[in-house]
């Protein structure tokens, strides 16, 4: 998660609903980021769980009545409101949700969220019908406008056995939000198009050749983009990989379905990152019967499949975009990449050697090499989230010089 939450404020405010339970979970992953969480407690949420849970998990203290008993802290709300970077309501019931619509400011939580200035998250939980009531719904639409971040809640079973939207969000998608609220955007109005994973050329209905790309790589730029504040496409092969929160996935099989889709879907990009490990190859012929035994030839007639990347150097427009190739190689690793980068007319290329350990397909780390027409930036071995920070860090560099 890179050091995005050190040392940042966040004041977690938990409102009474089932729900509750689940956020002890959140402030201990915000704890071992090394944020400083200050939870705020309604009076229902400590009937749901108790303070001492948070108090324990957070390392903190935990807030609850608008006034300390012995009057310590009589502008705790002020105080928690200017210090904070960051605000987060999780669960937020209905009843809380009305009453910040209507600018309530009768216990600590509201109060505090009238008196900040900092991004506000909002995720809300509660029963289906309870959510989808005009109410709630209204209530909802008044907190978009007043700027704060609604997150849409899951769908599925309730506590109450109730199915249908309002349980609240995974920490996964919560994650994702929270860090693009504390991050760095360089990337805000922008459209990234990122292509991840391998492409499977069919021989017949049940073979196919394809590479060992897991997708990992393409998924984590996917990501960091959202992070920076990027639109993100993301035109992804075949992975067992969950979508990012935030990101338009575009599911691809074939090397020719993920050329239409880039074509495509590259006039609207200004920043585009092809991480895809696409297949040079596709069988001449596809079999639309599954090949028996007996009939299979011991050679296989093979057609060059379009080069994606090729084509995206030579459009028109070129120069008003930002284009990024990756390149896998098992010798001669700067000098080929150097050939494509030229060849392919990128903005710069990432390049592994993927013979090295720890490094290229499968794996979650990854050693880079960073090459422009004038540099070579050796990255460190480490996780693929933290190469695909570094490698958007190049590419904001060059966003930075281009709109100068
Ligand atoms: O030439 P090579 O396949 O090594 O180049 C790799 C780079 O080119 C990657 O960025 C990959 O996504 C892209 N590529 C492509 N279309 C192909 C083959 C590779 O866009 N048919």
């Amino acid at each position: 998660m890179a050091k995005i939450l050190a040392g940042k404020r966040i004041i977690f405010g938990v409102t009474g609903s089932i729900a509750a339970f689940k956020v002890a979970g959140w402030v201990s992953h915000l704890a071992k980021e090394e944020a400083l969480v200050s939870v705020i407690m309604t009076e229902s949420a400590q009937r749901f769980i108790a303070p001492l849970t948070f108090a324990a998990l957070s390392g903190e203290k935990v807030y609850g009545a608008m006034f300390a008993d012995d009057m310590s802290e009589p502008m705790a709300h002020i105080d928690l409101a200017q210090a904070a970077s960051l605000l987060v309501i999780a669960p937020a019931s209905a009843q809380t949700i009305a009453r910040l619509a209507h600018g309530m400011a009768d216990d600590l939580l509201s109060t505090t969220v009238l008196a900040t200035r900092a991004p506000i998250i909002v995720c809300p939980a509660m029963n289906s019908k309870m959510y989808l009531h005009q109410a709630t719904q209204e209530n909802i639409t008044k907190l978009r406008n007043f700027g704060y971040i609604v997150v849409d809640p899951d769908s599925g079973m309730m506590a109450c056995k109730d199915d249908g939207p309002g349980r609240l969000v995974e920490w996964d998608s919560a994650q994702e939000i929270i860090l693009r609220c504390l991050s760095d955007k360089p990337f805000l109005g922008k459209k990234i198009l990122i292509t991840a994973g391998p492409t499977r050329e069919a021989i017949d209905p049940a073979r196919f050749l394809s590479n060992r790309s897991s997708g990992k790589m393409g998924y984590a730029l996917a990501r960091a983009a959202y992070r920076g504040g990027a639109d993100v496409t993301l035109v992804s092969g075949p992975t067992t990989l969950e979508c990012p929160y935030g990101v338009e996935r575009i599911e691809v099989e074939t090397a020719e379905e993920m050329y239409s889709t880039v074509m495509e879907k590259s006039r609207e990009a200004s920043i585009i990152i092809k991480s895809a490990a696409v297949s040079d190859f596709r069988p001449t012929e596809i079999h639309t019967q599954k090949v028996k035994k007996d009939n299979i030839k011991t050679s296989l007639e093979l057609q060059a499949n379009p080069d994606i990347l090729f084509e995206l150097g030579q459009q028109a427009d070129r120069n008003d975009k930002i284009l990024v190739g990756f390149a896998a190689e098992s010798a001669n690793i700067e000098k080929e990449a150097r050939k494509k980068l030229t060849r392919k007319n990128l903005d710069f290329i990432a390049v592994n050697n993927i013979k090295e350990e720890g490094s290229g397909f499968g794996v979650d780390t990854n050693k880079i090499t960073l090459i422009d027409a004038e540099d070579t930036i050796h990255l460190p071995h480490t996780s693929k989230e933290e190469t695909a920070r570094l490698i958007l860090e190049s590419v904001a560099t060059i966003l930075k010089n281009k709109t100068r």
